[in-house]
């Protein structure tokens, strides 16, 4: 099938790629000179694995076309995505000038039916705006083109998505018009081969569905943080009760593991937004609010903590930093916990000394040359000079550390370790202090 996709960040790029991958021709379209430049090179702006090497195969035989020209990448298409950026604005709520102007751009290009199908996490409504806006410039130009809207939100994770694309645990497609369900369920039958993964119900339930999913899952990690500190102050371990409920399968083991906080491009963003749509239409959603403001606190834990440590003044100190990106796999640094660690640090008069396998050049770009920023290229480098280490980003690099080359490099033999990678008992006795989130002691 022929599909275009507008934008070409995380879920643009992946996707495009995965539906090329799956024998259709994708042609993605992005504003970004530059980028598309770089696209059409193969070099990818992102680390995510296992998407070079589909990128490259479908660029090179032709199945997958990267350009800034809208009127021409309208024209292509039997299907249109929308998946471009929606930043939050000033009060959290989804700001849709990208996403309205795409669709202002759809409504002057195009020149018969297509589906346009919203795959950005967008508030709900948002399909009858983008509908409103194509439908207004199809008048402007005085031109009647049948056209359908749908919605189709996307549920990939940093660092697995294209797993997660080509292997979907669900396909959700929001529509009344059969005619664009009948197009989409087409599009999306290669990934259905074993059993037909596809959810369909009306547009404003499978916008609704995407927050939905974000802030169910962005509540687990919330309440277990909320357990650790009960634990910390109980002097429970809340790893231990994380295994003593995940066995129950109504809960489950997935996303209950505590730690410094959820960041990404996603949780804090859509945790926002569906509070102020809530808002918007009369609902105080208390829960949410909690949510975030648990997460907001999560983050600043591993400084308080330090700060404690050494009697509430770290000035002159040097703090070892293990993860930069926000989470595992990715270079990605949007609200990552590690930010708040850092910037806090600063202002209380400390250095850091960092390493991360992906994401120092983010940090570099982000953050500029600083004295009190040292970027190591090794996790041990870190430790030369520092006096405690804190942990921030579970990197399977950092599960099985020497513990006794950690405790003989530091300065202060502590730990911070804000993901709970390590047995405290196997910590302490190599002869350095352990303190994690929600683990029985506090400093
Ligand atoms: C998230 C969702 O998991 C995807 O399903 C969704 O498609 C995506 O947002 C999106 O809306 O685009 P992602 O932001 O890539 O994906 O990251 P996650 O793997 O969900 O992790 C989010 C954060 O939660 C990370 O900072 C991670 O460290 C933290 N986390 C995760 C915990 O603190 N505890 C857990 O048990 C799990």
């Amino acid at each position: 099938m022929k599909v275009t996709i507008f934008g070409t960040g995380y879920v643009g790029l992946v996707t495009g790629a995965c539906l090329a991958e799956m024998g259709n021709h994708v042609v993605c379209v992005d504003i970004d000179d530059n980028k598309v430049g770089r696209l059409s090179r193969g070099e990818i702006p992102i680390f995510e694995p296992g998407l070079e090497p589909i990128v490259r195969r479908n660029h090179a035989n032709g199945q997958l076309e990267f350009t800034t020209d809208a009127a021409q990448s309208i024209a292509h298409a039997q299907i249109i995505f929308i998946a471009v950026g929606t930043p939050p604005d000033e009060d959290g709520s989804a700001d849709l000038q990208y996403v309205l102007s795409v669709a202002r751009s759809i409504g002057q290009h195009l020149d018969r039916y297509a589906v346009i199908v919203n795959k950005s996490t967008v508030p709900v409504g948002t399909a009858d705006r983008v509908r409103e806006a194509v439908a207004a410039e199809l008048s402007a130009r005085g031109v009647e083109i049948d056209f359908d809207v749908a919605s189709n939100p996307e549920f990939l994770k940093e660092g697995d998505a294209v797993e997660d694309c080509l292997r979907p645990d669900r396909i959700v497609m929001g529509s009344s018009s059969a005619r664009a369900i009948a197009l989409l369920r087409k599009l999306y039958a290669p990934f259905n081969r074993n059993h037909d993964r596809t959810v369909v119900m009306d547009v404003r339930s499978a916008e609704l569905t995407k927050y939905a999913a974000n802030a169910m899952l962005a509540t687990k990690i919330s309440f277990m943080n909320e357990i650790a500190n009960i634990a910390e102050r109980v002097g429970a371990d809340v790893e231990l009760v994380r295994q003593g409920i995940g066995s129950d399968p109504r809960i489950g083991y997935h996303f209950i593991y505590p730690g410094a906080g959820y960041g990404g491009s996603c949780f804090p963003k859509d945790v926002q937004a569906l509070e102020r749509t809530a808002r918007t239409v009369g609902y105080d959603a208390r829960l949410l609010g909690a949510v975030e403001a648990v997460n907001h606190d999560q983050k600043i834990k591993l400084f308080d903590f330090i700060q404690r440590y050494f009697n509430g003044d770290v000035r002159g100190r040097t703090i070892a930093l293990w993860g930069l990106a926000f989470k595992p796999n990715t270079d990605d640094m949007r609200e990552a916990s590690s930010r708040r660690l850092i910037e806090a640090l600063w202002e209380a008069g400390a250095k850091v000394r960092a390493f991360d396998p992906e994401a120092r050049e983010e940090t570099r770009r982000l953050y500029g040359e600083r004295s009190d920023l040292v970027l190591c290229d090794s996790a041990y480098q870190t430790l030369d000079g520092a006096d405690v280490l804190a942990i921030v980003t579970e990197w399977k690099a950092f599960r099985s550390p020497d513990f006794a080359r950690i405790r003989a490099m530091l300065r202060e033999p502590a730990i911070f370790d804000g993901r709970n990678l390590y047995e405290p008992s196997v910590v302490e006795e190599a002869g350095l202090a352990y303190y994690g989130i929600g683990r029985g002691r506090s400093v």
